[in-house]
């Protein structure tokens, strides 16, 4: 069914390079009365409202918003979905984590009833943040994907989830076969890989829970399927790296296993990378791979801080997590808060305009979507926000002292979260309203 045409009136800005490729001011546009023309669940026009006004018919439709700045709807390019009801658990890094906390909480995602529920509240609570597109780790069991495809499906969302495959080092309750988890990927991949905005991707949950025989099958089904994404955890923990060579002692290092099995390339994202070192920064990135960066879930389970620096050395694409239940917050602009603070320990700054390129552009450059999400070209699908600089006391009061939109948009990120953000739209339908 073809949408009506409709026009958005307020301050817009979007990224349209990466500020470390071309400076800060070539990175971005902004209008401060802009207006953005929706037509058919895309974009159609953007641009000043006073050049854009007089070339649309008298009877459109135009929404007109006042303190409120209009950009691309937020990519989350690492989120464990079967995790939202443990997010916050207390006091563990990784590996006692996954045992303590996180296998019993992803145990129950069989039961359709249960991932059903779980799967609306956590798309209502993407949508509330404003993330409209996510790169998603379901459970070890089929129904957690085929529950969130549904409720993703529903709304018309560009998402991308895969389950996880684990034959190993995990409760048996929670494991799978190498044979077992390719057949259901499998027939995943069938059933939702391109079915309308939706895609799948090939999920070993990390190299420590996979055995060599389950890694070859990954690297199979990437290759029965040239388009599949593939995604997976690196480098996120000392003792999970030294469990990994002691797992693979013939290979050269953690990247190097899943290099030997052929599960890098344009469509890999591999969560973390905060001990990765230069070498594989490069091979990361001759590969076209990808890196997540999830800062609220690197403090929260004491992992380190990640070398943004160094990935941009290498030109490596970087997307931006929230890595929940690990992180601590659906917000991505909470995340950039704290990627913000991560930079400020390493002696180095995030500008404002970096921190909206990660959250937009840069993960979709991750994702290979940036002719459809991350920006609000014309073409681009309709997925915006709308955020409110009146969302609670404290933000208006502070953005009235801001001069300039650097100004706003670093106070947005450092204290906006979910309230700040008034309505998301996805394939220009309304999907939240605060
Ligand atoms: N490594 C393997 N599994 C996980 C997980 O669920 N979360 C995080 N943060 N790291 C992992
Ligand atoms: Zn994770």
């Amino acid at each position: 069914m073809p949408l009506t045409r409709k026009a958005y009136r307020a301050a817009i800005l979007h990224s349209i390079a990466d500020p470390a490729e071309v400076g800060i001011e070539a990175s971005y546009e902004y209008f401060e009365d802009g207006l953005l023309v929706v037509d058919g669940g895309k974009i159609s026009a953007l641009g000043h409202a006073s050049d854009l006004l007089p070339t649309l018919p008298a009877d459109i439709e135009i929404e007109h918003y006042q303190d409120a700045l209009i950009t691309p709807g937020f990519i989350d390019t690492h989120i464990h979905f079967p995790q939202t009801g443990m997010v916050g658990a207390y006091g563990e890094q990784l590996l006692d984590w996954l045992n303590t906390y996180t296998f019993p909480c992803e145990s129950q995602f069989g039961d359709k009833v249960h991932a059903d529920e779980v799967a609306d509240i956590f798309v209502k609570e993407l949508l509330r943040n404003g993330t409209t597109t996510a790169l998603v780790f379901g459970s070890v069991h089929p129904q957690s994907v085929n529950s969130l495809f549904e409720a993703a499906e529903k709304l018309d969302l560009r998402m991308i989830a895969g389950k996880v495959m684990m034959d190993r080092n995990a409760p048996d309750y929670l494991t799978d076969t190498a044979e077992s988890s390719y057949v259901d990927s499998k027939a995943l991949i069938e059933r939702w890989h391109g079915k309308g905005r939706l895609h799948y991707a090939v999920t070993p949950r990390f190299a420590p829970t996979s055995t060599p025989e389950q890694l070859t099958l990954a690297g199979q089904l990437l290759t029965e399927y040239p388009d599949l994404y593939m995604q997976t955890h690196i480098s996120e923990n000392l003792k999970e790296i030294e469990w990994v060579k002691e797992l693979f002692p013939e290979r050269k290092g953690y990247l190097d296993v899943y290099d030997h099995y052929k599960l890098l390339g344009e469509r890999s994202v591999f969560a973390h990378g905060v001990h990765l070192c230069d070498d594989e920064c490069a091979r990361l990135a001759e590969t076209g791979s990808a890196i997540s960066f999830c800062p609220t879930s690197n403090f929260f389970l004491g992992s380190g801080l990640f070398n943004l620096p160094m990935a941009e050395k290498h030109r490596l694409n970087v997307g931006l997590g929230t890595d929940v239940g690990g992180g601590t917050s659906f917000s991505l602009l909470q995340t950039l808060n704290e990627a913000y603070k991560v930079m400020q320990l390493q002696g180095a700054r995030l500008s404002p305009f970096k921190s909206l390129y990660l959250a937009t552009l840069g993960g979709a450059r991750a994702l290979r979507l940036e002719d459809k999400i991350g920006t609000l070209q014309p073409g681009s699908d309709a997925d915006f926000l709308v955020l409110d600089y009146n969302a609670t006391p404290l933000l208006s009061y502070r953005l009235k002292q801001a001069n300039n939109i650097a100004e706003t948009l670093f106070v947005l990120m450092t204290l906006g979260d979910d309230r700040t953000v008034q309505q998301t739209y996805a394939a220009g339908a309304l999907v939240h309203q605060r």
